[in-house]
């Protein structure tokens, strides 16, 4: 007998997917939560400290949230999402700030985000789950914390993989790499291959370009999400002379910013860019709704980019609600929520992966559960 009877029709039916019970720690919008469960796993609760998570996560995810930081999280809290589900998952994705390239150098090891790591291996080994999966910025393969957490699961008995991808070939319009650890402790388990086929990108056009035209500082009338931010007058000219791909080393002397005429500045190009229609995003942070932040100029329009626009780019359906529809919707928080998300469709590999493995798992003649 591969598992217990009771669970056999629903395996029979293909819905091994149900099988599979979810906590994701760290959940902040559901990026990874509406990814999981969008290939059937059953995520049961999101645990994240940031109040302004709880709508988003809730109206857009039938699942419930827990406003607590995971160092105070117990066993006890996770345990009774898990139910009697044959198969238990915990799902984590740590913050990215201190691993990220401008806060490295700033940080030291007594950086107290470092420990949320930690904190997620403490419910690993409290909650014994089957399954584990994490996603983060590549540099974290790099720090002591992240080779501790890996080993301690192997001595746990979980086989683990880690790599890097690109969320582009898992068809997210975006250049987004990202590291991706899956561990299971019912054997070998792998990332599935890229979906996009070689050489094939969803652009910027496939994703965005059908979104009503905004000029800077205009909000949709049908879509409170779909606003951009004002633009000072030097900045409109600036954009008016970008090009897609290009960066302020196109504009005439009189609109570069002095801080680019320095020498020290004149390397640093990669701000006060368009877009290009015909390539995916570069990635989203959470400051991408400015023109001044990054290559977030609109392809054509004279404009940065809206956050439903940068919300698309992270592969969110086009009504994902990120605050409700009686109070207004804060740039800085909403951008902080989209940047900071596991694209949803790098979230459904990852969920994809996870099933597909128990799926040949469960036709193996050992018994897994
Ligand atoms: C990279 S984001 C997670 C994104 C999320 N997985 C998604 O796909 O939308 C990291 C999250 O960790 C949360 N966080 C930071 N410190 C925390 C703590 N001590 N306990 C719980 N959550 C925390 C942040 O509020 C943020 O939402």
């Amino acid at each position: 007998m591969l598992v217990d009877n009771q669970w056999s029709e629903r395996i029979r039916s293909g819905e091994s997917a149900s099988l599979i019970r979810c906590v994701d720690l760290f959940c902040g919008a559901g990026g990874l939560t509406h990814g999981l469960t969008s290939v059937g796993i059953n995520v049961g609760l999101g645990i994240d400290i940031d109040p302004s998570c709880e709508y988003p996560y809730t109206a857009n995810n039938n699942v419930s949230f827990l406003l607590k930081s995971v160092k105070d999280t117990t066993s006890a809290d996770i345990s009774k999402f898990f139910d009697d589900a044959p198969l238990r998952m915990l799902a984590g994705c740590a913050p990215c700030q201190p691993f990220s390239y401008y806060s490295r150098a700033r940080l030291n090891s007594s950086d107290r985000r470092w420990h949320l790591l930690e904190q997620f291996s403490r419910l690993v080994r409290e909650t014994t789950p089957h399954l584990v999966t994490m996603e983060n910025v590549p540099l974290l393969q790099r720090e002591d914390v992240f080779s501790s957490f890996h080993t301690e699961l192997r001595q746990q008995g979980f086989d683990v993989i880690y790599r890097v991808v690109n969320c582009a070939d898992y068809g997210v319009p975006q250049q987004r790499k990202r590291l991706i650890l899956l561990a299971s402790r019912l054997g070998p388990i792998s990332l599935i291959a890229p979906e996009t086929p070689e050489g094939y990108r969803i652009t910027v056009k496939d994703a965005i370009g059908n979104l009503v035209p905004l000029k800077a500082g205009e909000r949709c009338s049908s879509d409170s999400m779909h606003q951009a931010c004002d633009l000072s007058p030097i900045n409109l000219q600036r954009i008016q002379a970008s090009k897609p791909g290009g960066s302020w080393r196109d504009w005439d002397e009189h609109l570069i910013a002095k801080c680019h005429r320095k020498k020290s500045g004149r390397t640093y190009s990669s701000v006060y860019g368009r877009m290009v229609w015909d390539k995916p995003s570069p990635t989203m942070t959470t400051q991408f709704y400015g023109f001044g932040n990054g290559r977030f100029g609109h392809p054509e329009q004279d404009r940065a980019i809206s956050l439903r626009e940068g919300a698309i780019l992270q592969s969110f359906p086009v009504n994902y609600k990120f605050t409700p529809e009686d109070t207004s919707v804060c740039k800085r928080t909403v951008g902080r929520l989209i940047g900071n998300a596991v694209p949803v469709k790098l979230g459904a590999a990852i969920g994809k992966s996870i099933v597909s493995h128990v799926e040949k798992r469960l036709e193996s003649k050992e018994r897994i559960l």
